[in-house]
């Protein structure tokens, strides 16, 4: 890995930003020694921790709203009368055009878009085919005439078993499995309800030529929670009151194409916007884990209403949660919460004949389903994009601390006169506590870079006054402030900072930063391991 900025003059933020992915590991095309192909993405091992730490948050956040929600996992795999009952194999289609010359394909809907600033979410094969020749549309690559759009179905279909007559399908969205799983887990835990079931797991859709990087995958990652509840509840949220003052950033329908945000309290979509409660509570804790927990800008995040074209066949109600990305030139969808209705267990009771109802008192019902749903794959790049900073020595993602994929690095100044080993107790020991990196190679100023460059908050450098006093230097990324800390204060004291509770300045005794290059001066040396080896 070479420790040149990633950043040569002239690139825009998505290609500065796609360099230092791919350069220093956060994710790269799979399989591109043989020649990558769209949609499919491999996490290194910074992008790795980064979808952790984004997948901790939510699972923390969300299953914690309620006793009543619980987790499950499930096979990516599934029988085809599954999407015969959910209704996927019959609508979940994407308009498709073809080049009738090179027979390229093309997503009808994003080529009329494209030229036409217009959204044909909704709009039928043929009055797409009518845009296309209307406004002259060619082919991109080739500029021939395109052929009239028809439906294309977005699932992967597989054969299992030897026969190859057992058709399967790789599962287009993660919500599936929990009203596959609904039945068990209902009876298991005691029936309750409102009940929740959460998966963090994979889906597959066959996109037609996807375009936007690492926006559009044919593999990506969902975390959605199905919340089951009474139909005739859905006007009641069990802690309204908490969220009813609250203002939901809401770019109704009718005002998409203004793109004009509504800051609206919960207690005004409810009466005048007739949003239901449960609805309405639950898009507050949505747009408070986007602000509070993901660290969000609130002019960033807003909530679009999807009319009825344009909302996904299984839906009553459709909120995409947008964010403006810099990289995808304004507010993009990376998670929506959906009034899916009794569509899916509904369907599945029909086509499995397997009784999906409930008995609440003296009440026989199949459940509503609310769903939180979130683009894993998505969420990650919003962070890239949103806390991506470029200065004049230096480019940093400024990430809270609780998402960086490395806390905290150590970097012995010299490797040297037992400096390296002091460096390695300090490692281990904080360790057990953050993500630590461990970081001795080339200047201590290159070396500050570098974890800017992947968004490590603090750094540690141990030197020859390390050895004598037992101090560090504490040096905090976006300020690049640095102070002298005990290092057996080290660990309550990071603890504190990242918390919010201690200020960086005052979290040990200021240090004036000397030229990175000159604090590799050596000082003399005095043989001393403060550390009590006990605690490693
Ligand atoms: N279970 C509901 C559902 O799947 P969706 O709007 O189709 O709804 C939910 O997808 C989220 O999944 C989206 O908001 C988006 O963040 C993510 N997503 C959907 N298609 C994607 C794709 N091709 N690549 C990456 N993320 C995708």
């Amino acid at each position: 890995m070479g420790d040149k900025p990633s950043n040569p003059k002239g690139t825009n933020k998505t290609e500065i930003i796609m360099t230092i992915a791919s350069k220093r590991g956060f994710f790269y095309p799979s399989a591109e020694i043989y020649g990558a192909k769209a949609g499919f993405w491999t996490y290194g091992h910074l992008g790795t921790r980064l979808k952790q730490s984004w997948e901790s948050l939510w699972r923390n956040y969300f299953l914690g709203l309620s006793k009543s929600y619980f987790e499950i996992d499930d096979c990516n795999i599934m029988p085809k009368k599954v999407f015969e009952g959910s209704g996927h194999l019959a609508h979940f289609n994407d308009p498709l055009t073809e080049c009738e010359k090179c027979h390229f394909r093309f997503r009808a809907d994003q080529l009329i878009e494209d030229a036409t600033h217009t959204n044909v979410g909704g709009v039928s094969a043929e009055d797409m085919t009518k845009i296309l020749d209307d406004n002259k549309l060619l082919c991109p690559r080739c500029a021939s005439k395109l052929l009239p759009v028809k439906w294309f179905n977005m699932m992967f279909e597989m054969k299992v078993g030897a026969t190859g007559e057992d058709i399967m399908y790789l599962r287009p969205e993660s919500a599936q499995s929990p009203y596959l799983a609904f039945k068990r887990e209902f009876e298991a835990l005691r029936k309750k309800i409102p009940f929740g079931l959460a998966v963090i797991g994979k889906a597959y859709r066959n996109e037609i030529s996807p375009r936007q990087g690492f926006f559009r995958l044919r593999e990506f990652t969902q975390a959605e929670l199905q919340i089951f509840f009474d139909p005739d509840k859905i006007n009641e949220a069990e802690n309204w009151d908490f969220v009813k003052a609250y203002k939901l950033r809401l770019c109704l329908a009718k005002d998409a194409k203004e793109g004009k945000i509504n800051e609206i309290t919960c207690e005004e979509a409810n009466k005048e916007l007739k949003i239901p409660k449960l609805c309405a509570y639950n898009m507050a804790k949505v747009q408070q884990f986007y602000l509070s927990k993901m660290g969000i800008p609130e002019e960033k995040f807003r909530f679009r209403e999807l009319d009825e074209k344009e909302r996904a066949f299984y839906n009553k109600l459709h909120f995409d949660i947008e964010l403006n990305m810099d990289t995808l030139g304004g507010f993009k969808e990376v998670a929506g919460v959906h009034y899916r209705t009794n569509h899916d267990l509904g369907g599945h009771q029909e086509h499995s004949k397997e009784k999906l109802e409930v008995v609440i008192g003296d009440k026989r019902f199949i459940p509503h389903v609310l769903e939180l749903s979130f683009g894993v794959d998505r969420d990650v790049w919003a962070l890239m994009d949103v806390f991506f900073k470029e200065e004049t020595e230096r480019t940093l993602f400024a990430f809270p601390a609780g998402i960086a994929p490395v806390t905290v690095a150590v970097y012995p100044l010299v490797n040297k006169d037992n400096i390296p080993e002091y460096s390695t107790e300090i490692y281990e020991r904080l360790g057990k506590e953050f993500r630590v990196f461990f970081d001795d190679s080339a200047s201590i100023g290159r070396r500050y870079r570098r974890q800017d460059e992947i968004g490590t908050p603090y750094g540690i450098t141990i030197d020859y006054d390390s050895l004598n006093d037992n101090t560090v230097t504490l040096r905090d990324r976006d300020s690049m402030k640095q102070v002298r800390v005990k290092v057996d204060d080290l660990i309550q004291t990071l603890k504190k900072v990242i918390a919010g509770e201690l200020a960086f300045e005052k979290a040990g005794t200021p240090v004036v930063a000397k030229a990175p290059e000159k604090e590799e001066k050596e000082k003399a040396y005095k043989p001393h391991l403060p550390l009590n080896k006990h605690e490693k």
